[in-house]
């Protein structure tokens, strides 16, 4: 499915894109990689085995144009069809099959027949020449500027957006396409596949701000907090998805979610016993919604928040969470650090001063201490994963200030740094015989040394 932007307009190639992939649908459909994807869905029934259709550019120097009959016929495997057509797999000879769809019968016949001289519709030989373009790399607005130079690009773009004008009532705004699926989802009789598939469209969209805003101002915020309560794990998982991404890189999403007490929800939800595939994706709202959101971390340390990722850090035996967790805790600290840097300074606007205001209400180093994180954080040292120890090092560093006891006291850590160096050391050494340097080990052996040092 195509999604278009409710106030942004598609830009000309992707029109073009839209269009041709409208109108061609070609049966190639076996490397999904370089493809262009169409989902054919011909209206009118036949449902049950039409398929997903490709096309492949490399494919596209052989491609024929194979004109639908009103009977099926099997398509070779360089052949291509007009959209619209009825494609479908014969699930007893494994061959693609097409006929005309019943609407589109009249259009290539009467309606087609009558204009073809004038050209005001294109031939197979056009789409085939529009697919060239396409794979060489061609820009339609280029084309168009070359009046008259190559006939399809310049002139069909124009009949092409004629001819699917009424096409374009087929292609929903995501306005639309979420006010649907709303309804959809609150309606008593939906099922639970059915919501789930609502939920995983819906996280799709809400990726652009625009679209999740819409959602909190349609009511879907309740809707998918109300998800999380649902008793099928499946549908909390995907709801919380959805909520972590609506509410990523958003702040009016996270204002409201704040108000309408997702916090309280989801921190219920990871202290209390549930699959593990739900509390990840718990964890990743729970993330979105404190990133850059000071009002939110401060109400997440108030109601303990810190305690609820405790015990899941210390229970996570196979370190699904830790990784996460710890950068969970070192993004507050460096948000903080990085506003608090600059300073208070007369001459910054009142958003600033009043971001900073806030800021200095989160007193997570201080929580951190409290909570006995000095002492947790550094057993993340032990993961397997470089990744994961990098992003201990960096957590440690960040707490430095206020653990700095801890860490000393701490013979074990003490042992590991040096170990890990002496390790990384010989990755460096390796590496740089090799001739491929990488500053990833360097890196980490400048984390430890750092640390080494502020402990000394
Ligand atoms: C639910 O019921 C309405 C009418 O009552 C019907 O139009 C709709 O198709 C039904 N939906 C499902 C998923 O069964
Ligand atoms: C769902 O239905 C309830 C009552 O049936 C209604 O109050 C609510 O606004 C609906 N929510 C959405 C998002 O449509
Ligand atoms: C979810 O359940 C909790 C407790 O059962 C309740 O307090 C909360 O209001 C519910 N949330 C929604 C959105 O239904
Ligand atoms: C000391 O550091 C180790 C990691 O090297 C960690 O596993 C342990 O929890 C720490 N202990 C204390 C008391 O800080």
């Amino acid at each position: 499915m195509v999604h278009c932007g409710a106030s942004s307009s598609c830009s000309s190639m992707a029109l073009f894109m839209l269009l041709l992939c409208c109108h061609i649908a070609s049966t190639l459909g076996q490397k999904p990689d370089s493809a262009l994807t169409v989902v054919e869905n011909a209206e009118g029934g036949d449902k049950g085995n039409e398929q997903e259709v490709t096309v492949l550019e490399e494919d596209v120097e052989n491609l024929k144009v194979v004109q639908p009959q009103e009977q099926w016929q099997t398509l070779k495997p360089d052949e291509a069809v007009p959209a619209g057509s009825h494609v479908r797999l014969n699930l007893q000879t494994g061959q693609r099959e097409v006929k005309l769809a019943e609407e589109n019968r009249q259009y290539w016949t009467n309606k087609h027949k009558e204009k073809e001289d004038s050209q005001t519709s294109f031939s197979a030989d056009e789409l085939k020449q529009a697919l060239k373009k396409m794979k060489d790399g061609d820009h339609v607005s280029k084309d168009a500027d070359q009046q008259g130079s190559e006939s399809f690009p310049h002139r069909s773009i124009e009949e092409l957006k004629r001819d699917m004008a009424e096409l374009d009532l087929l292609v929903e705004t995501d306005l639309q396409i979420m006010k649907r699926l709303l309804d959809q989802f609150n309606s008593t009789n939906s099922t639970t596949e059915h919501r789930l598939n609502i939920l995983l469209e819906l996280e799709y969209l809400v990726h652009q701000v625009d679209n999740a805003q819409m959602l909190c101002s349609m009511g879907g915020l309740q809707m998918v907090l109300g998800g999380l309560n649902s008793s099928d794990s499946r549908l909390q998982e995907q709801a919380a998805f959805v909520l972590g991404s609506a509410l990523s890189s958003n702040p009016l999403v996270q204002v409201k979610a704040v108000e309408a007490g997702a916090l309280q929800s989801l921190l219920t939800l990871l202290a209390t016993s549930q699959p593990l595939n739900v509390k990840k994706k718990v964890l990743f709202a729970v993330a979105s919604l404190l990133r850059h959101f000071p009002y939110a971390q401060r109400h997440f340390l108030s109601h303990g928040g810190l305690q609820v990722l405790e015990v899941l850090f210390r229970t996570d035996s196979n370190g699904k969470f830790r990784s996460r967790i710890v950068t969970m805790l070192y993004d507050m600290i460096s948000e903080k650090e990085l506003i608090s840097q600059a300073g208070i300074d007369q001459s910054q606007d009142t958003a600033t001063q009043e971001r900073l205001r806030q800021y200095s209400k989160v007193s997570i180093q201080e929580e951190l201490l409290e909570k006995g994180w000095c002492n947790l954080v550094p057993q993340l040292l032990e993961a397997s994963e470089h990744d994961h120890r990098e992003k201990a090092l960096r957590a440690l560093l960040a707490m430095a200030p206020i653990c700095l006891d801890q860490y000393r006291s701490n013979k074990s850590l003490l042992d590991s740094l040096f170990s890990l160096k002496d390790q990384y050391q010989e990755m460096v050494d390796t590496e740089r015989l090799q001739g491929e340097e990488s500053d990833y080990f360097a890196e980490m052996i400048e984390f430890i040394n750092s640390l080494q040092h502020k402990m000394e």
